[in-house]
């Protein structure tokens, strides 16, 4: 994929890790639909037709979902949650190319803003170090703007550090409920006393189903999203839901 030098690349989420399963339920679908129709037999041409239904319809609502985004909208919400003087330092927690980063950065008056991410290529097409600091100088916000590498596994900040942490779209990628509570005790502890989260997620729902039938349970839910804030002490302030999307503001407790 080409991109513009002097426009922002922030990337496509891509499905990687879910190819072979599509390639191979495709083919599956395919050879047996072959089968069924050079056989003239009703029930394999029924199994055929299924098999093809649930390949086709997650990819084809993966693509609709492309078509239909609204970062603009997400990334406000996430902003209007963790921009209240301007003045705050906030870790940009699983930042990407910067592009949740320069929104937050583009509110702030004084503060400052770090992006931490492992640049991770699977979960984001062109994901580089170096691409988000250029994104950040094309935005004008470099000034304000740190990335580094980091893994929200072992944040690579001292205990009490920031004002706010973002996590946009980050908790899916992490891929064990053990993982993501440890995720949640790494941002607990690098938040301030009275620190918030600010998460943009897309918990499962029927709209995520119908749009992905079986690839939904990719997803997250709710109440997990909830229980993981929960089990590490965080304070859930607001759910704020945005179409499939979703902005969770939570606090760390302050110290008695
Ligand atoms: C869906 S992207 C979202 C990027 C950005 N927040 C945005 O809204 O455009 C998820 C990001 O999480 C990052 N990521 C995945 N696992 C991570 C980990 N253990 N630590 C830090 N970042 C991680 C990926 O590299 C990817 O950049």
């Amino acid at each position: 994929m080409t991109t513009k030098e002097s426009e922002p690349y922030y990337g496509w989420v891509h499905v990687l890790d879910w190819l072979p399963q599509f390639i191979l339920l495709g083919l599956g679908g395919l050879c047996v639909l072959v089968f069924a129709i050079s056989s003239n037999d009703v029930p394999v041409t029924v199994l055929a037709v299924a098999i093809n239904v649930l390949t086709g319809w997650p990819l084809l609502g993966y693509m609709y979902s492309w078509v239909r985004i609204n970062p603009g909208g997400w990334y406000d919400q996430i902003v209007r949650g963790a921009v209240v003087s301007g003045n705050e330092l906030i870790l940009d927690l699983g930042c990407g190319l910067g592009r949740s980063t320069t929104f937050i950065a583009k509110s702030l008056r004084q503060g400052q803003v770090i992006g931490v991410d492992i640049y991770s290529k699977r979960s984001l097409w062109g994901n580089s170090l170096l691409r988000a600091r250029k994104n950040a100088e094309i935005e004008g916000v470099d000034d304000i703007v740190d990335f580094q590498y980091g893994d929200a596994l072992a944040i690579p900040f001292p205990d009490d550090h920031f004002d706010v942490v973002v996590s946009a779209y980050l908790t899916h990628e992490i891929r064990t409920r053990e993982k993501r509570v440890k995720m949640m005790k790494e941002i607990a502890r690098v938040l301030r006393p009275g620190g918030l989260l600010v998460s943009g997620e897309i918990p499962r729902s029927r709209a995520i189903f119908l749009r992905y039938l079986w690839f939904g349970y990719w997803f997250l839910s709710l109440n997990h999203l909830l229980d993981l804030r929960d089990q590490t002490g965080f304070e859930v302030l607001q759910e704020k839901w945005m179409s499939n999307s979703m902005v969770i503001i939570s606090k760390k407790p302050n110290l008695t």
